[in-house]
């Protein structure tokens, strides 16, 4: 039902200057796979085959990425190299991919509302790829679409955070209507240490209404002077309907250079050396099936 997932991806990555300064920040790799990629197999999962990207000055090796490349493809062609290939050529096959160019850096409500014209009037989700997500069990936008069938409103999720730390994200308030979720009475940006409504922060996964892109046209920038996705989200709690929901999984923040290393770290163990096990055991179990064959 919903169908595709907007990822803002134009801006600079100061933090990781100067690893930043030619390539963008989505594309760093967490072990293996650039950032951006385990947010397009989280869509992906959910059922979305439309990533719609907004992307900025200096992303060409983002569009490149998920495309082919026939001359390295060509090179790697019918050795044990080609089978690497193998996760982004399921991607390039099921889903497709469409850019849009943002020529100013407005704020994150102002990225999305760029991303409109590639998004048109439908539910869609969000994915800030500096925001990684791993799960045992279903990814958290599969968690979010299901909800989204029950309450037909958008949708942020959300993560406990400690005190110290609430002025990084924005915060929201409401009135709890299950162990996990909220319905969202107020909503405020990096709010100021001692000001935030609660430690519940927004974390970058959203399935917004097409609505959504009136409240942002009609917000003012706000925090930092930029258009705050928080401001048009809280507008359209106030006058209709948003839901927060405690995620189950685990975030990294890639945005910061601890969290980013925690994730590789994490990723290398559970996802890496998981995959390259399974990997091999299905080899030997092909191996031996031949092998019985011939016998
Ligand atoms: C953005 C949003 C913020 C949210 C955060 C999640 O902030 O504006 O509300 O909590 O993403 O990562 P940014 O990290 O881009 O400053």
């Amino acid at each position: 039902m919903i169908k595709k997932c907007l990822f803002p991806a134009a801006g600079y990555g100061t933090r990781f200057l100067p690893a930043t300064k030619s390539m963008p920040k989505e594309m760093m790799p967490v072990v293996n796979k650039p950032l951006i990629e385990y947010g397009v197999e989280e869509a992906i999962a959910a059922g979305m085959n439309g990533m719609c990207i907004v992307t900025g000055r200096g992303k060409h090796s983002l569009i490149d990425h998920f495309d082919k490349n026939y001359e390295l493809e060509d090179q790697i062609k019918g050795t044990n190299k080609e089978e690497l290939l193998d996760d982004i050529r399921g991607i390039i096959e099921s889903a497709h991919f469409t850019y849009i160019r943002q020529s100013e850096m407005k704020g994150l409500g102002h990225a999305i509302l760029t991303g409109r014209e590639l998004v048109g009037d439908e539910p869609f989700a969000v994915v800030l790829a500096d925001d990684l997500c791993v799960n045992d069990g279903k990814g958290v936008l599969e968690q979010m679409v299901a909800l989204y069938k029950q309450f037909r409103c958008s949708i942020v999720a959300v993560e406990e955070v400690p005190a110290g730390e609430t002025h990084k994200y924005g915060v929201i308030a409401g009135d709890q209507i299950r162990d996990d979720l909220y319905r969202v009475t107020n909503m405020v940006e990096k709010p100021a240490p001692g000001t935030e409504p609660s430690n519940l922060a927004i974390i970058g996964r959203y399935i917004l209404t097409p609505d959504i892109f009136e409240y942002i046209e009609n917000t003012q920038p706000g925090k930092g002077g930029e258009i705050q996705i928080t401001d048009a989200l809280l507008k359209q709690a106030q006058e209709g309907c948003v839901i927060a929901y405690k995620f189950k999984g685990k975030r990294f923040d890639c945005g910061s250079v601890e969290g980013y290393i925690d994730a590789i770290n994490y990723c290398y163990e559970n996802v890496y050396l998981q995959d390259s096990k399974a990997e091999l055991n299905k080899k030997k179990t092909e191996k031996q099936k031949r092998l019985l064959a011939v016998t």
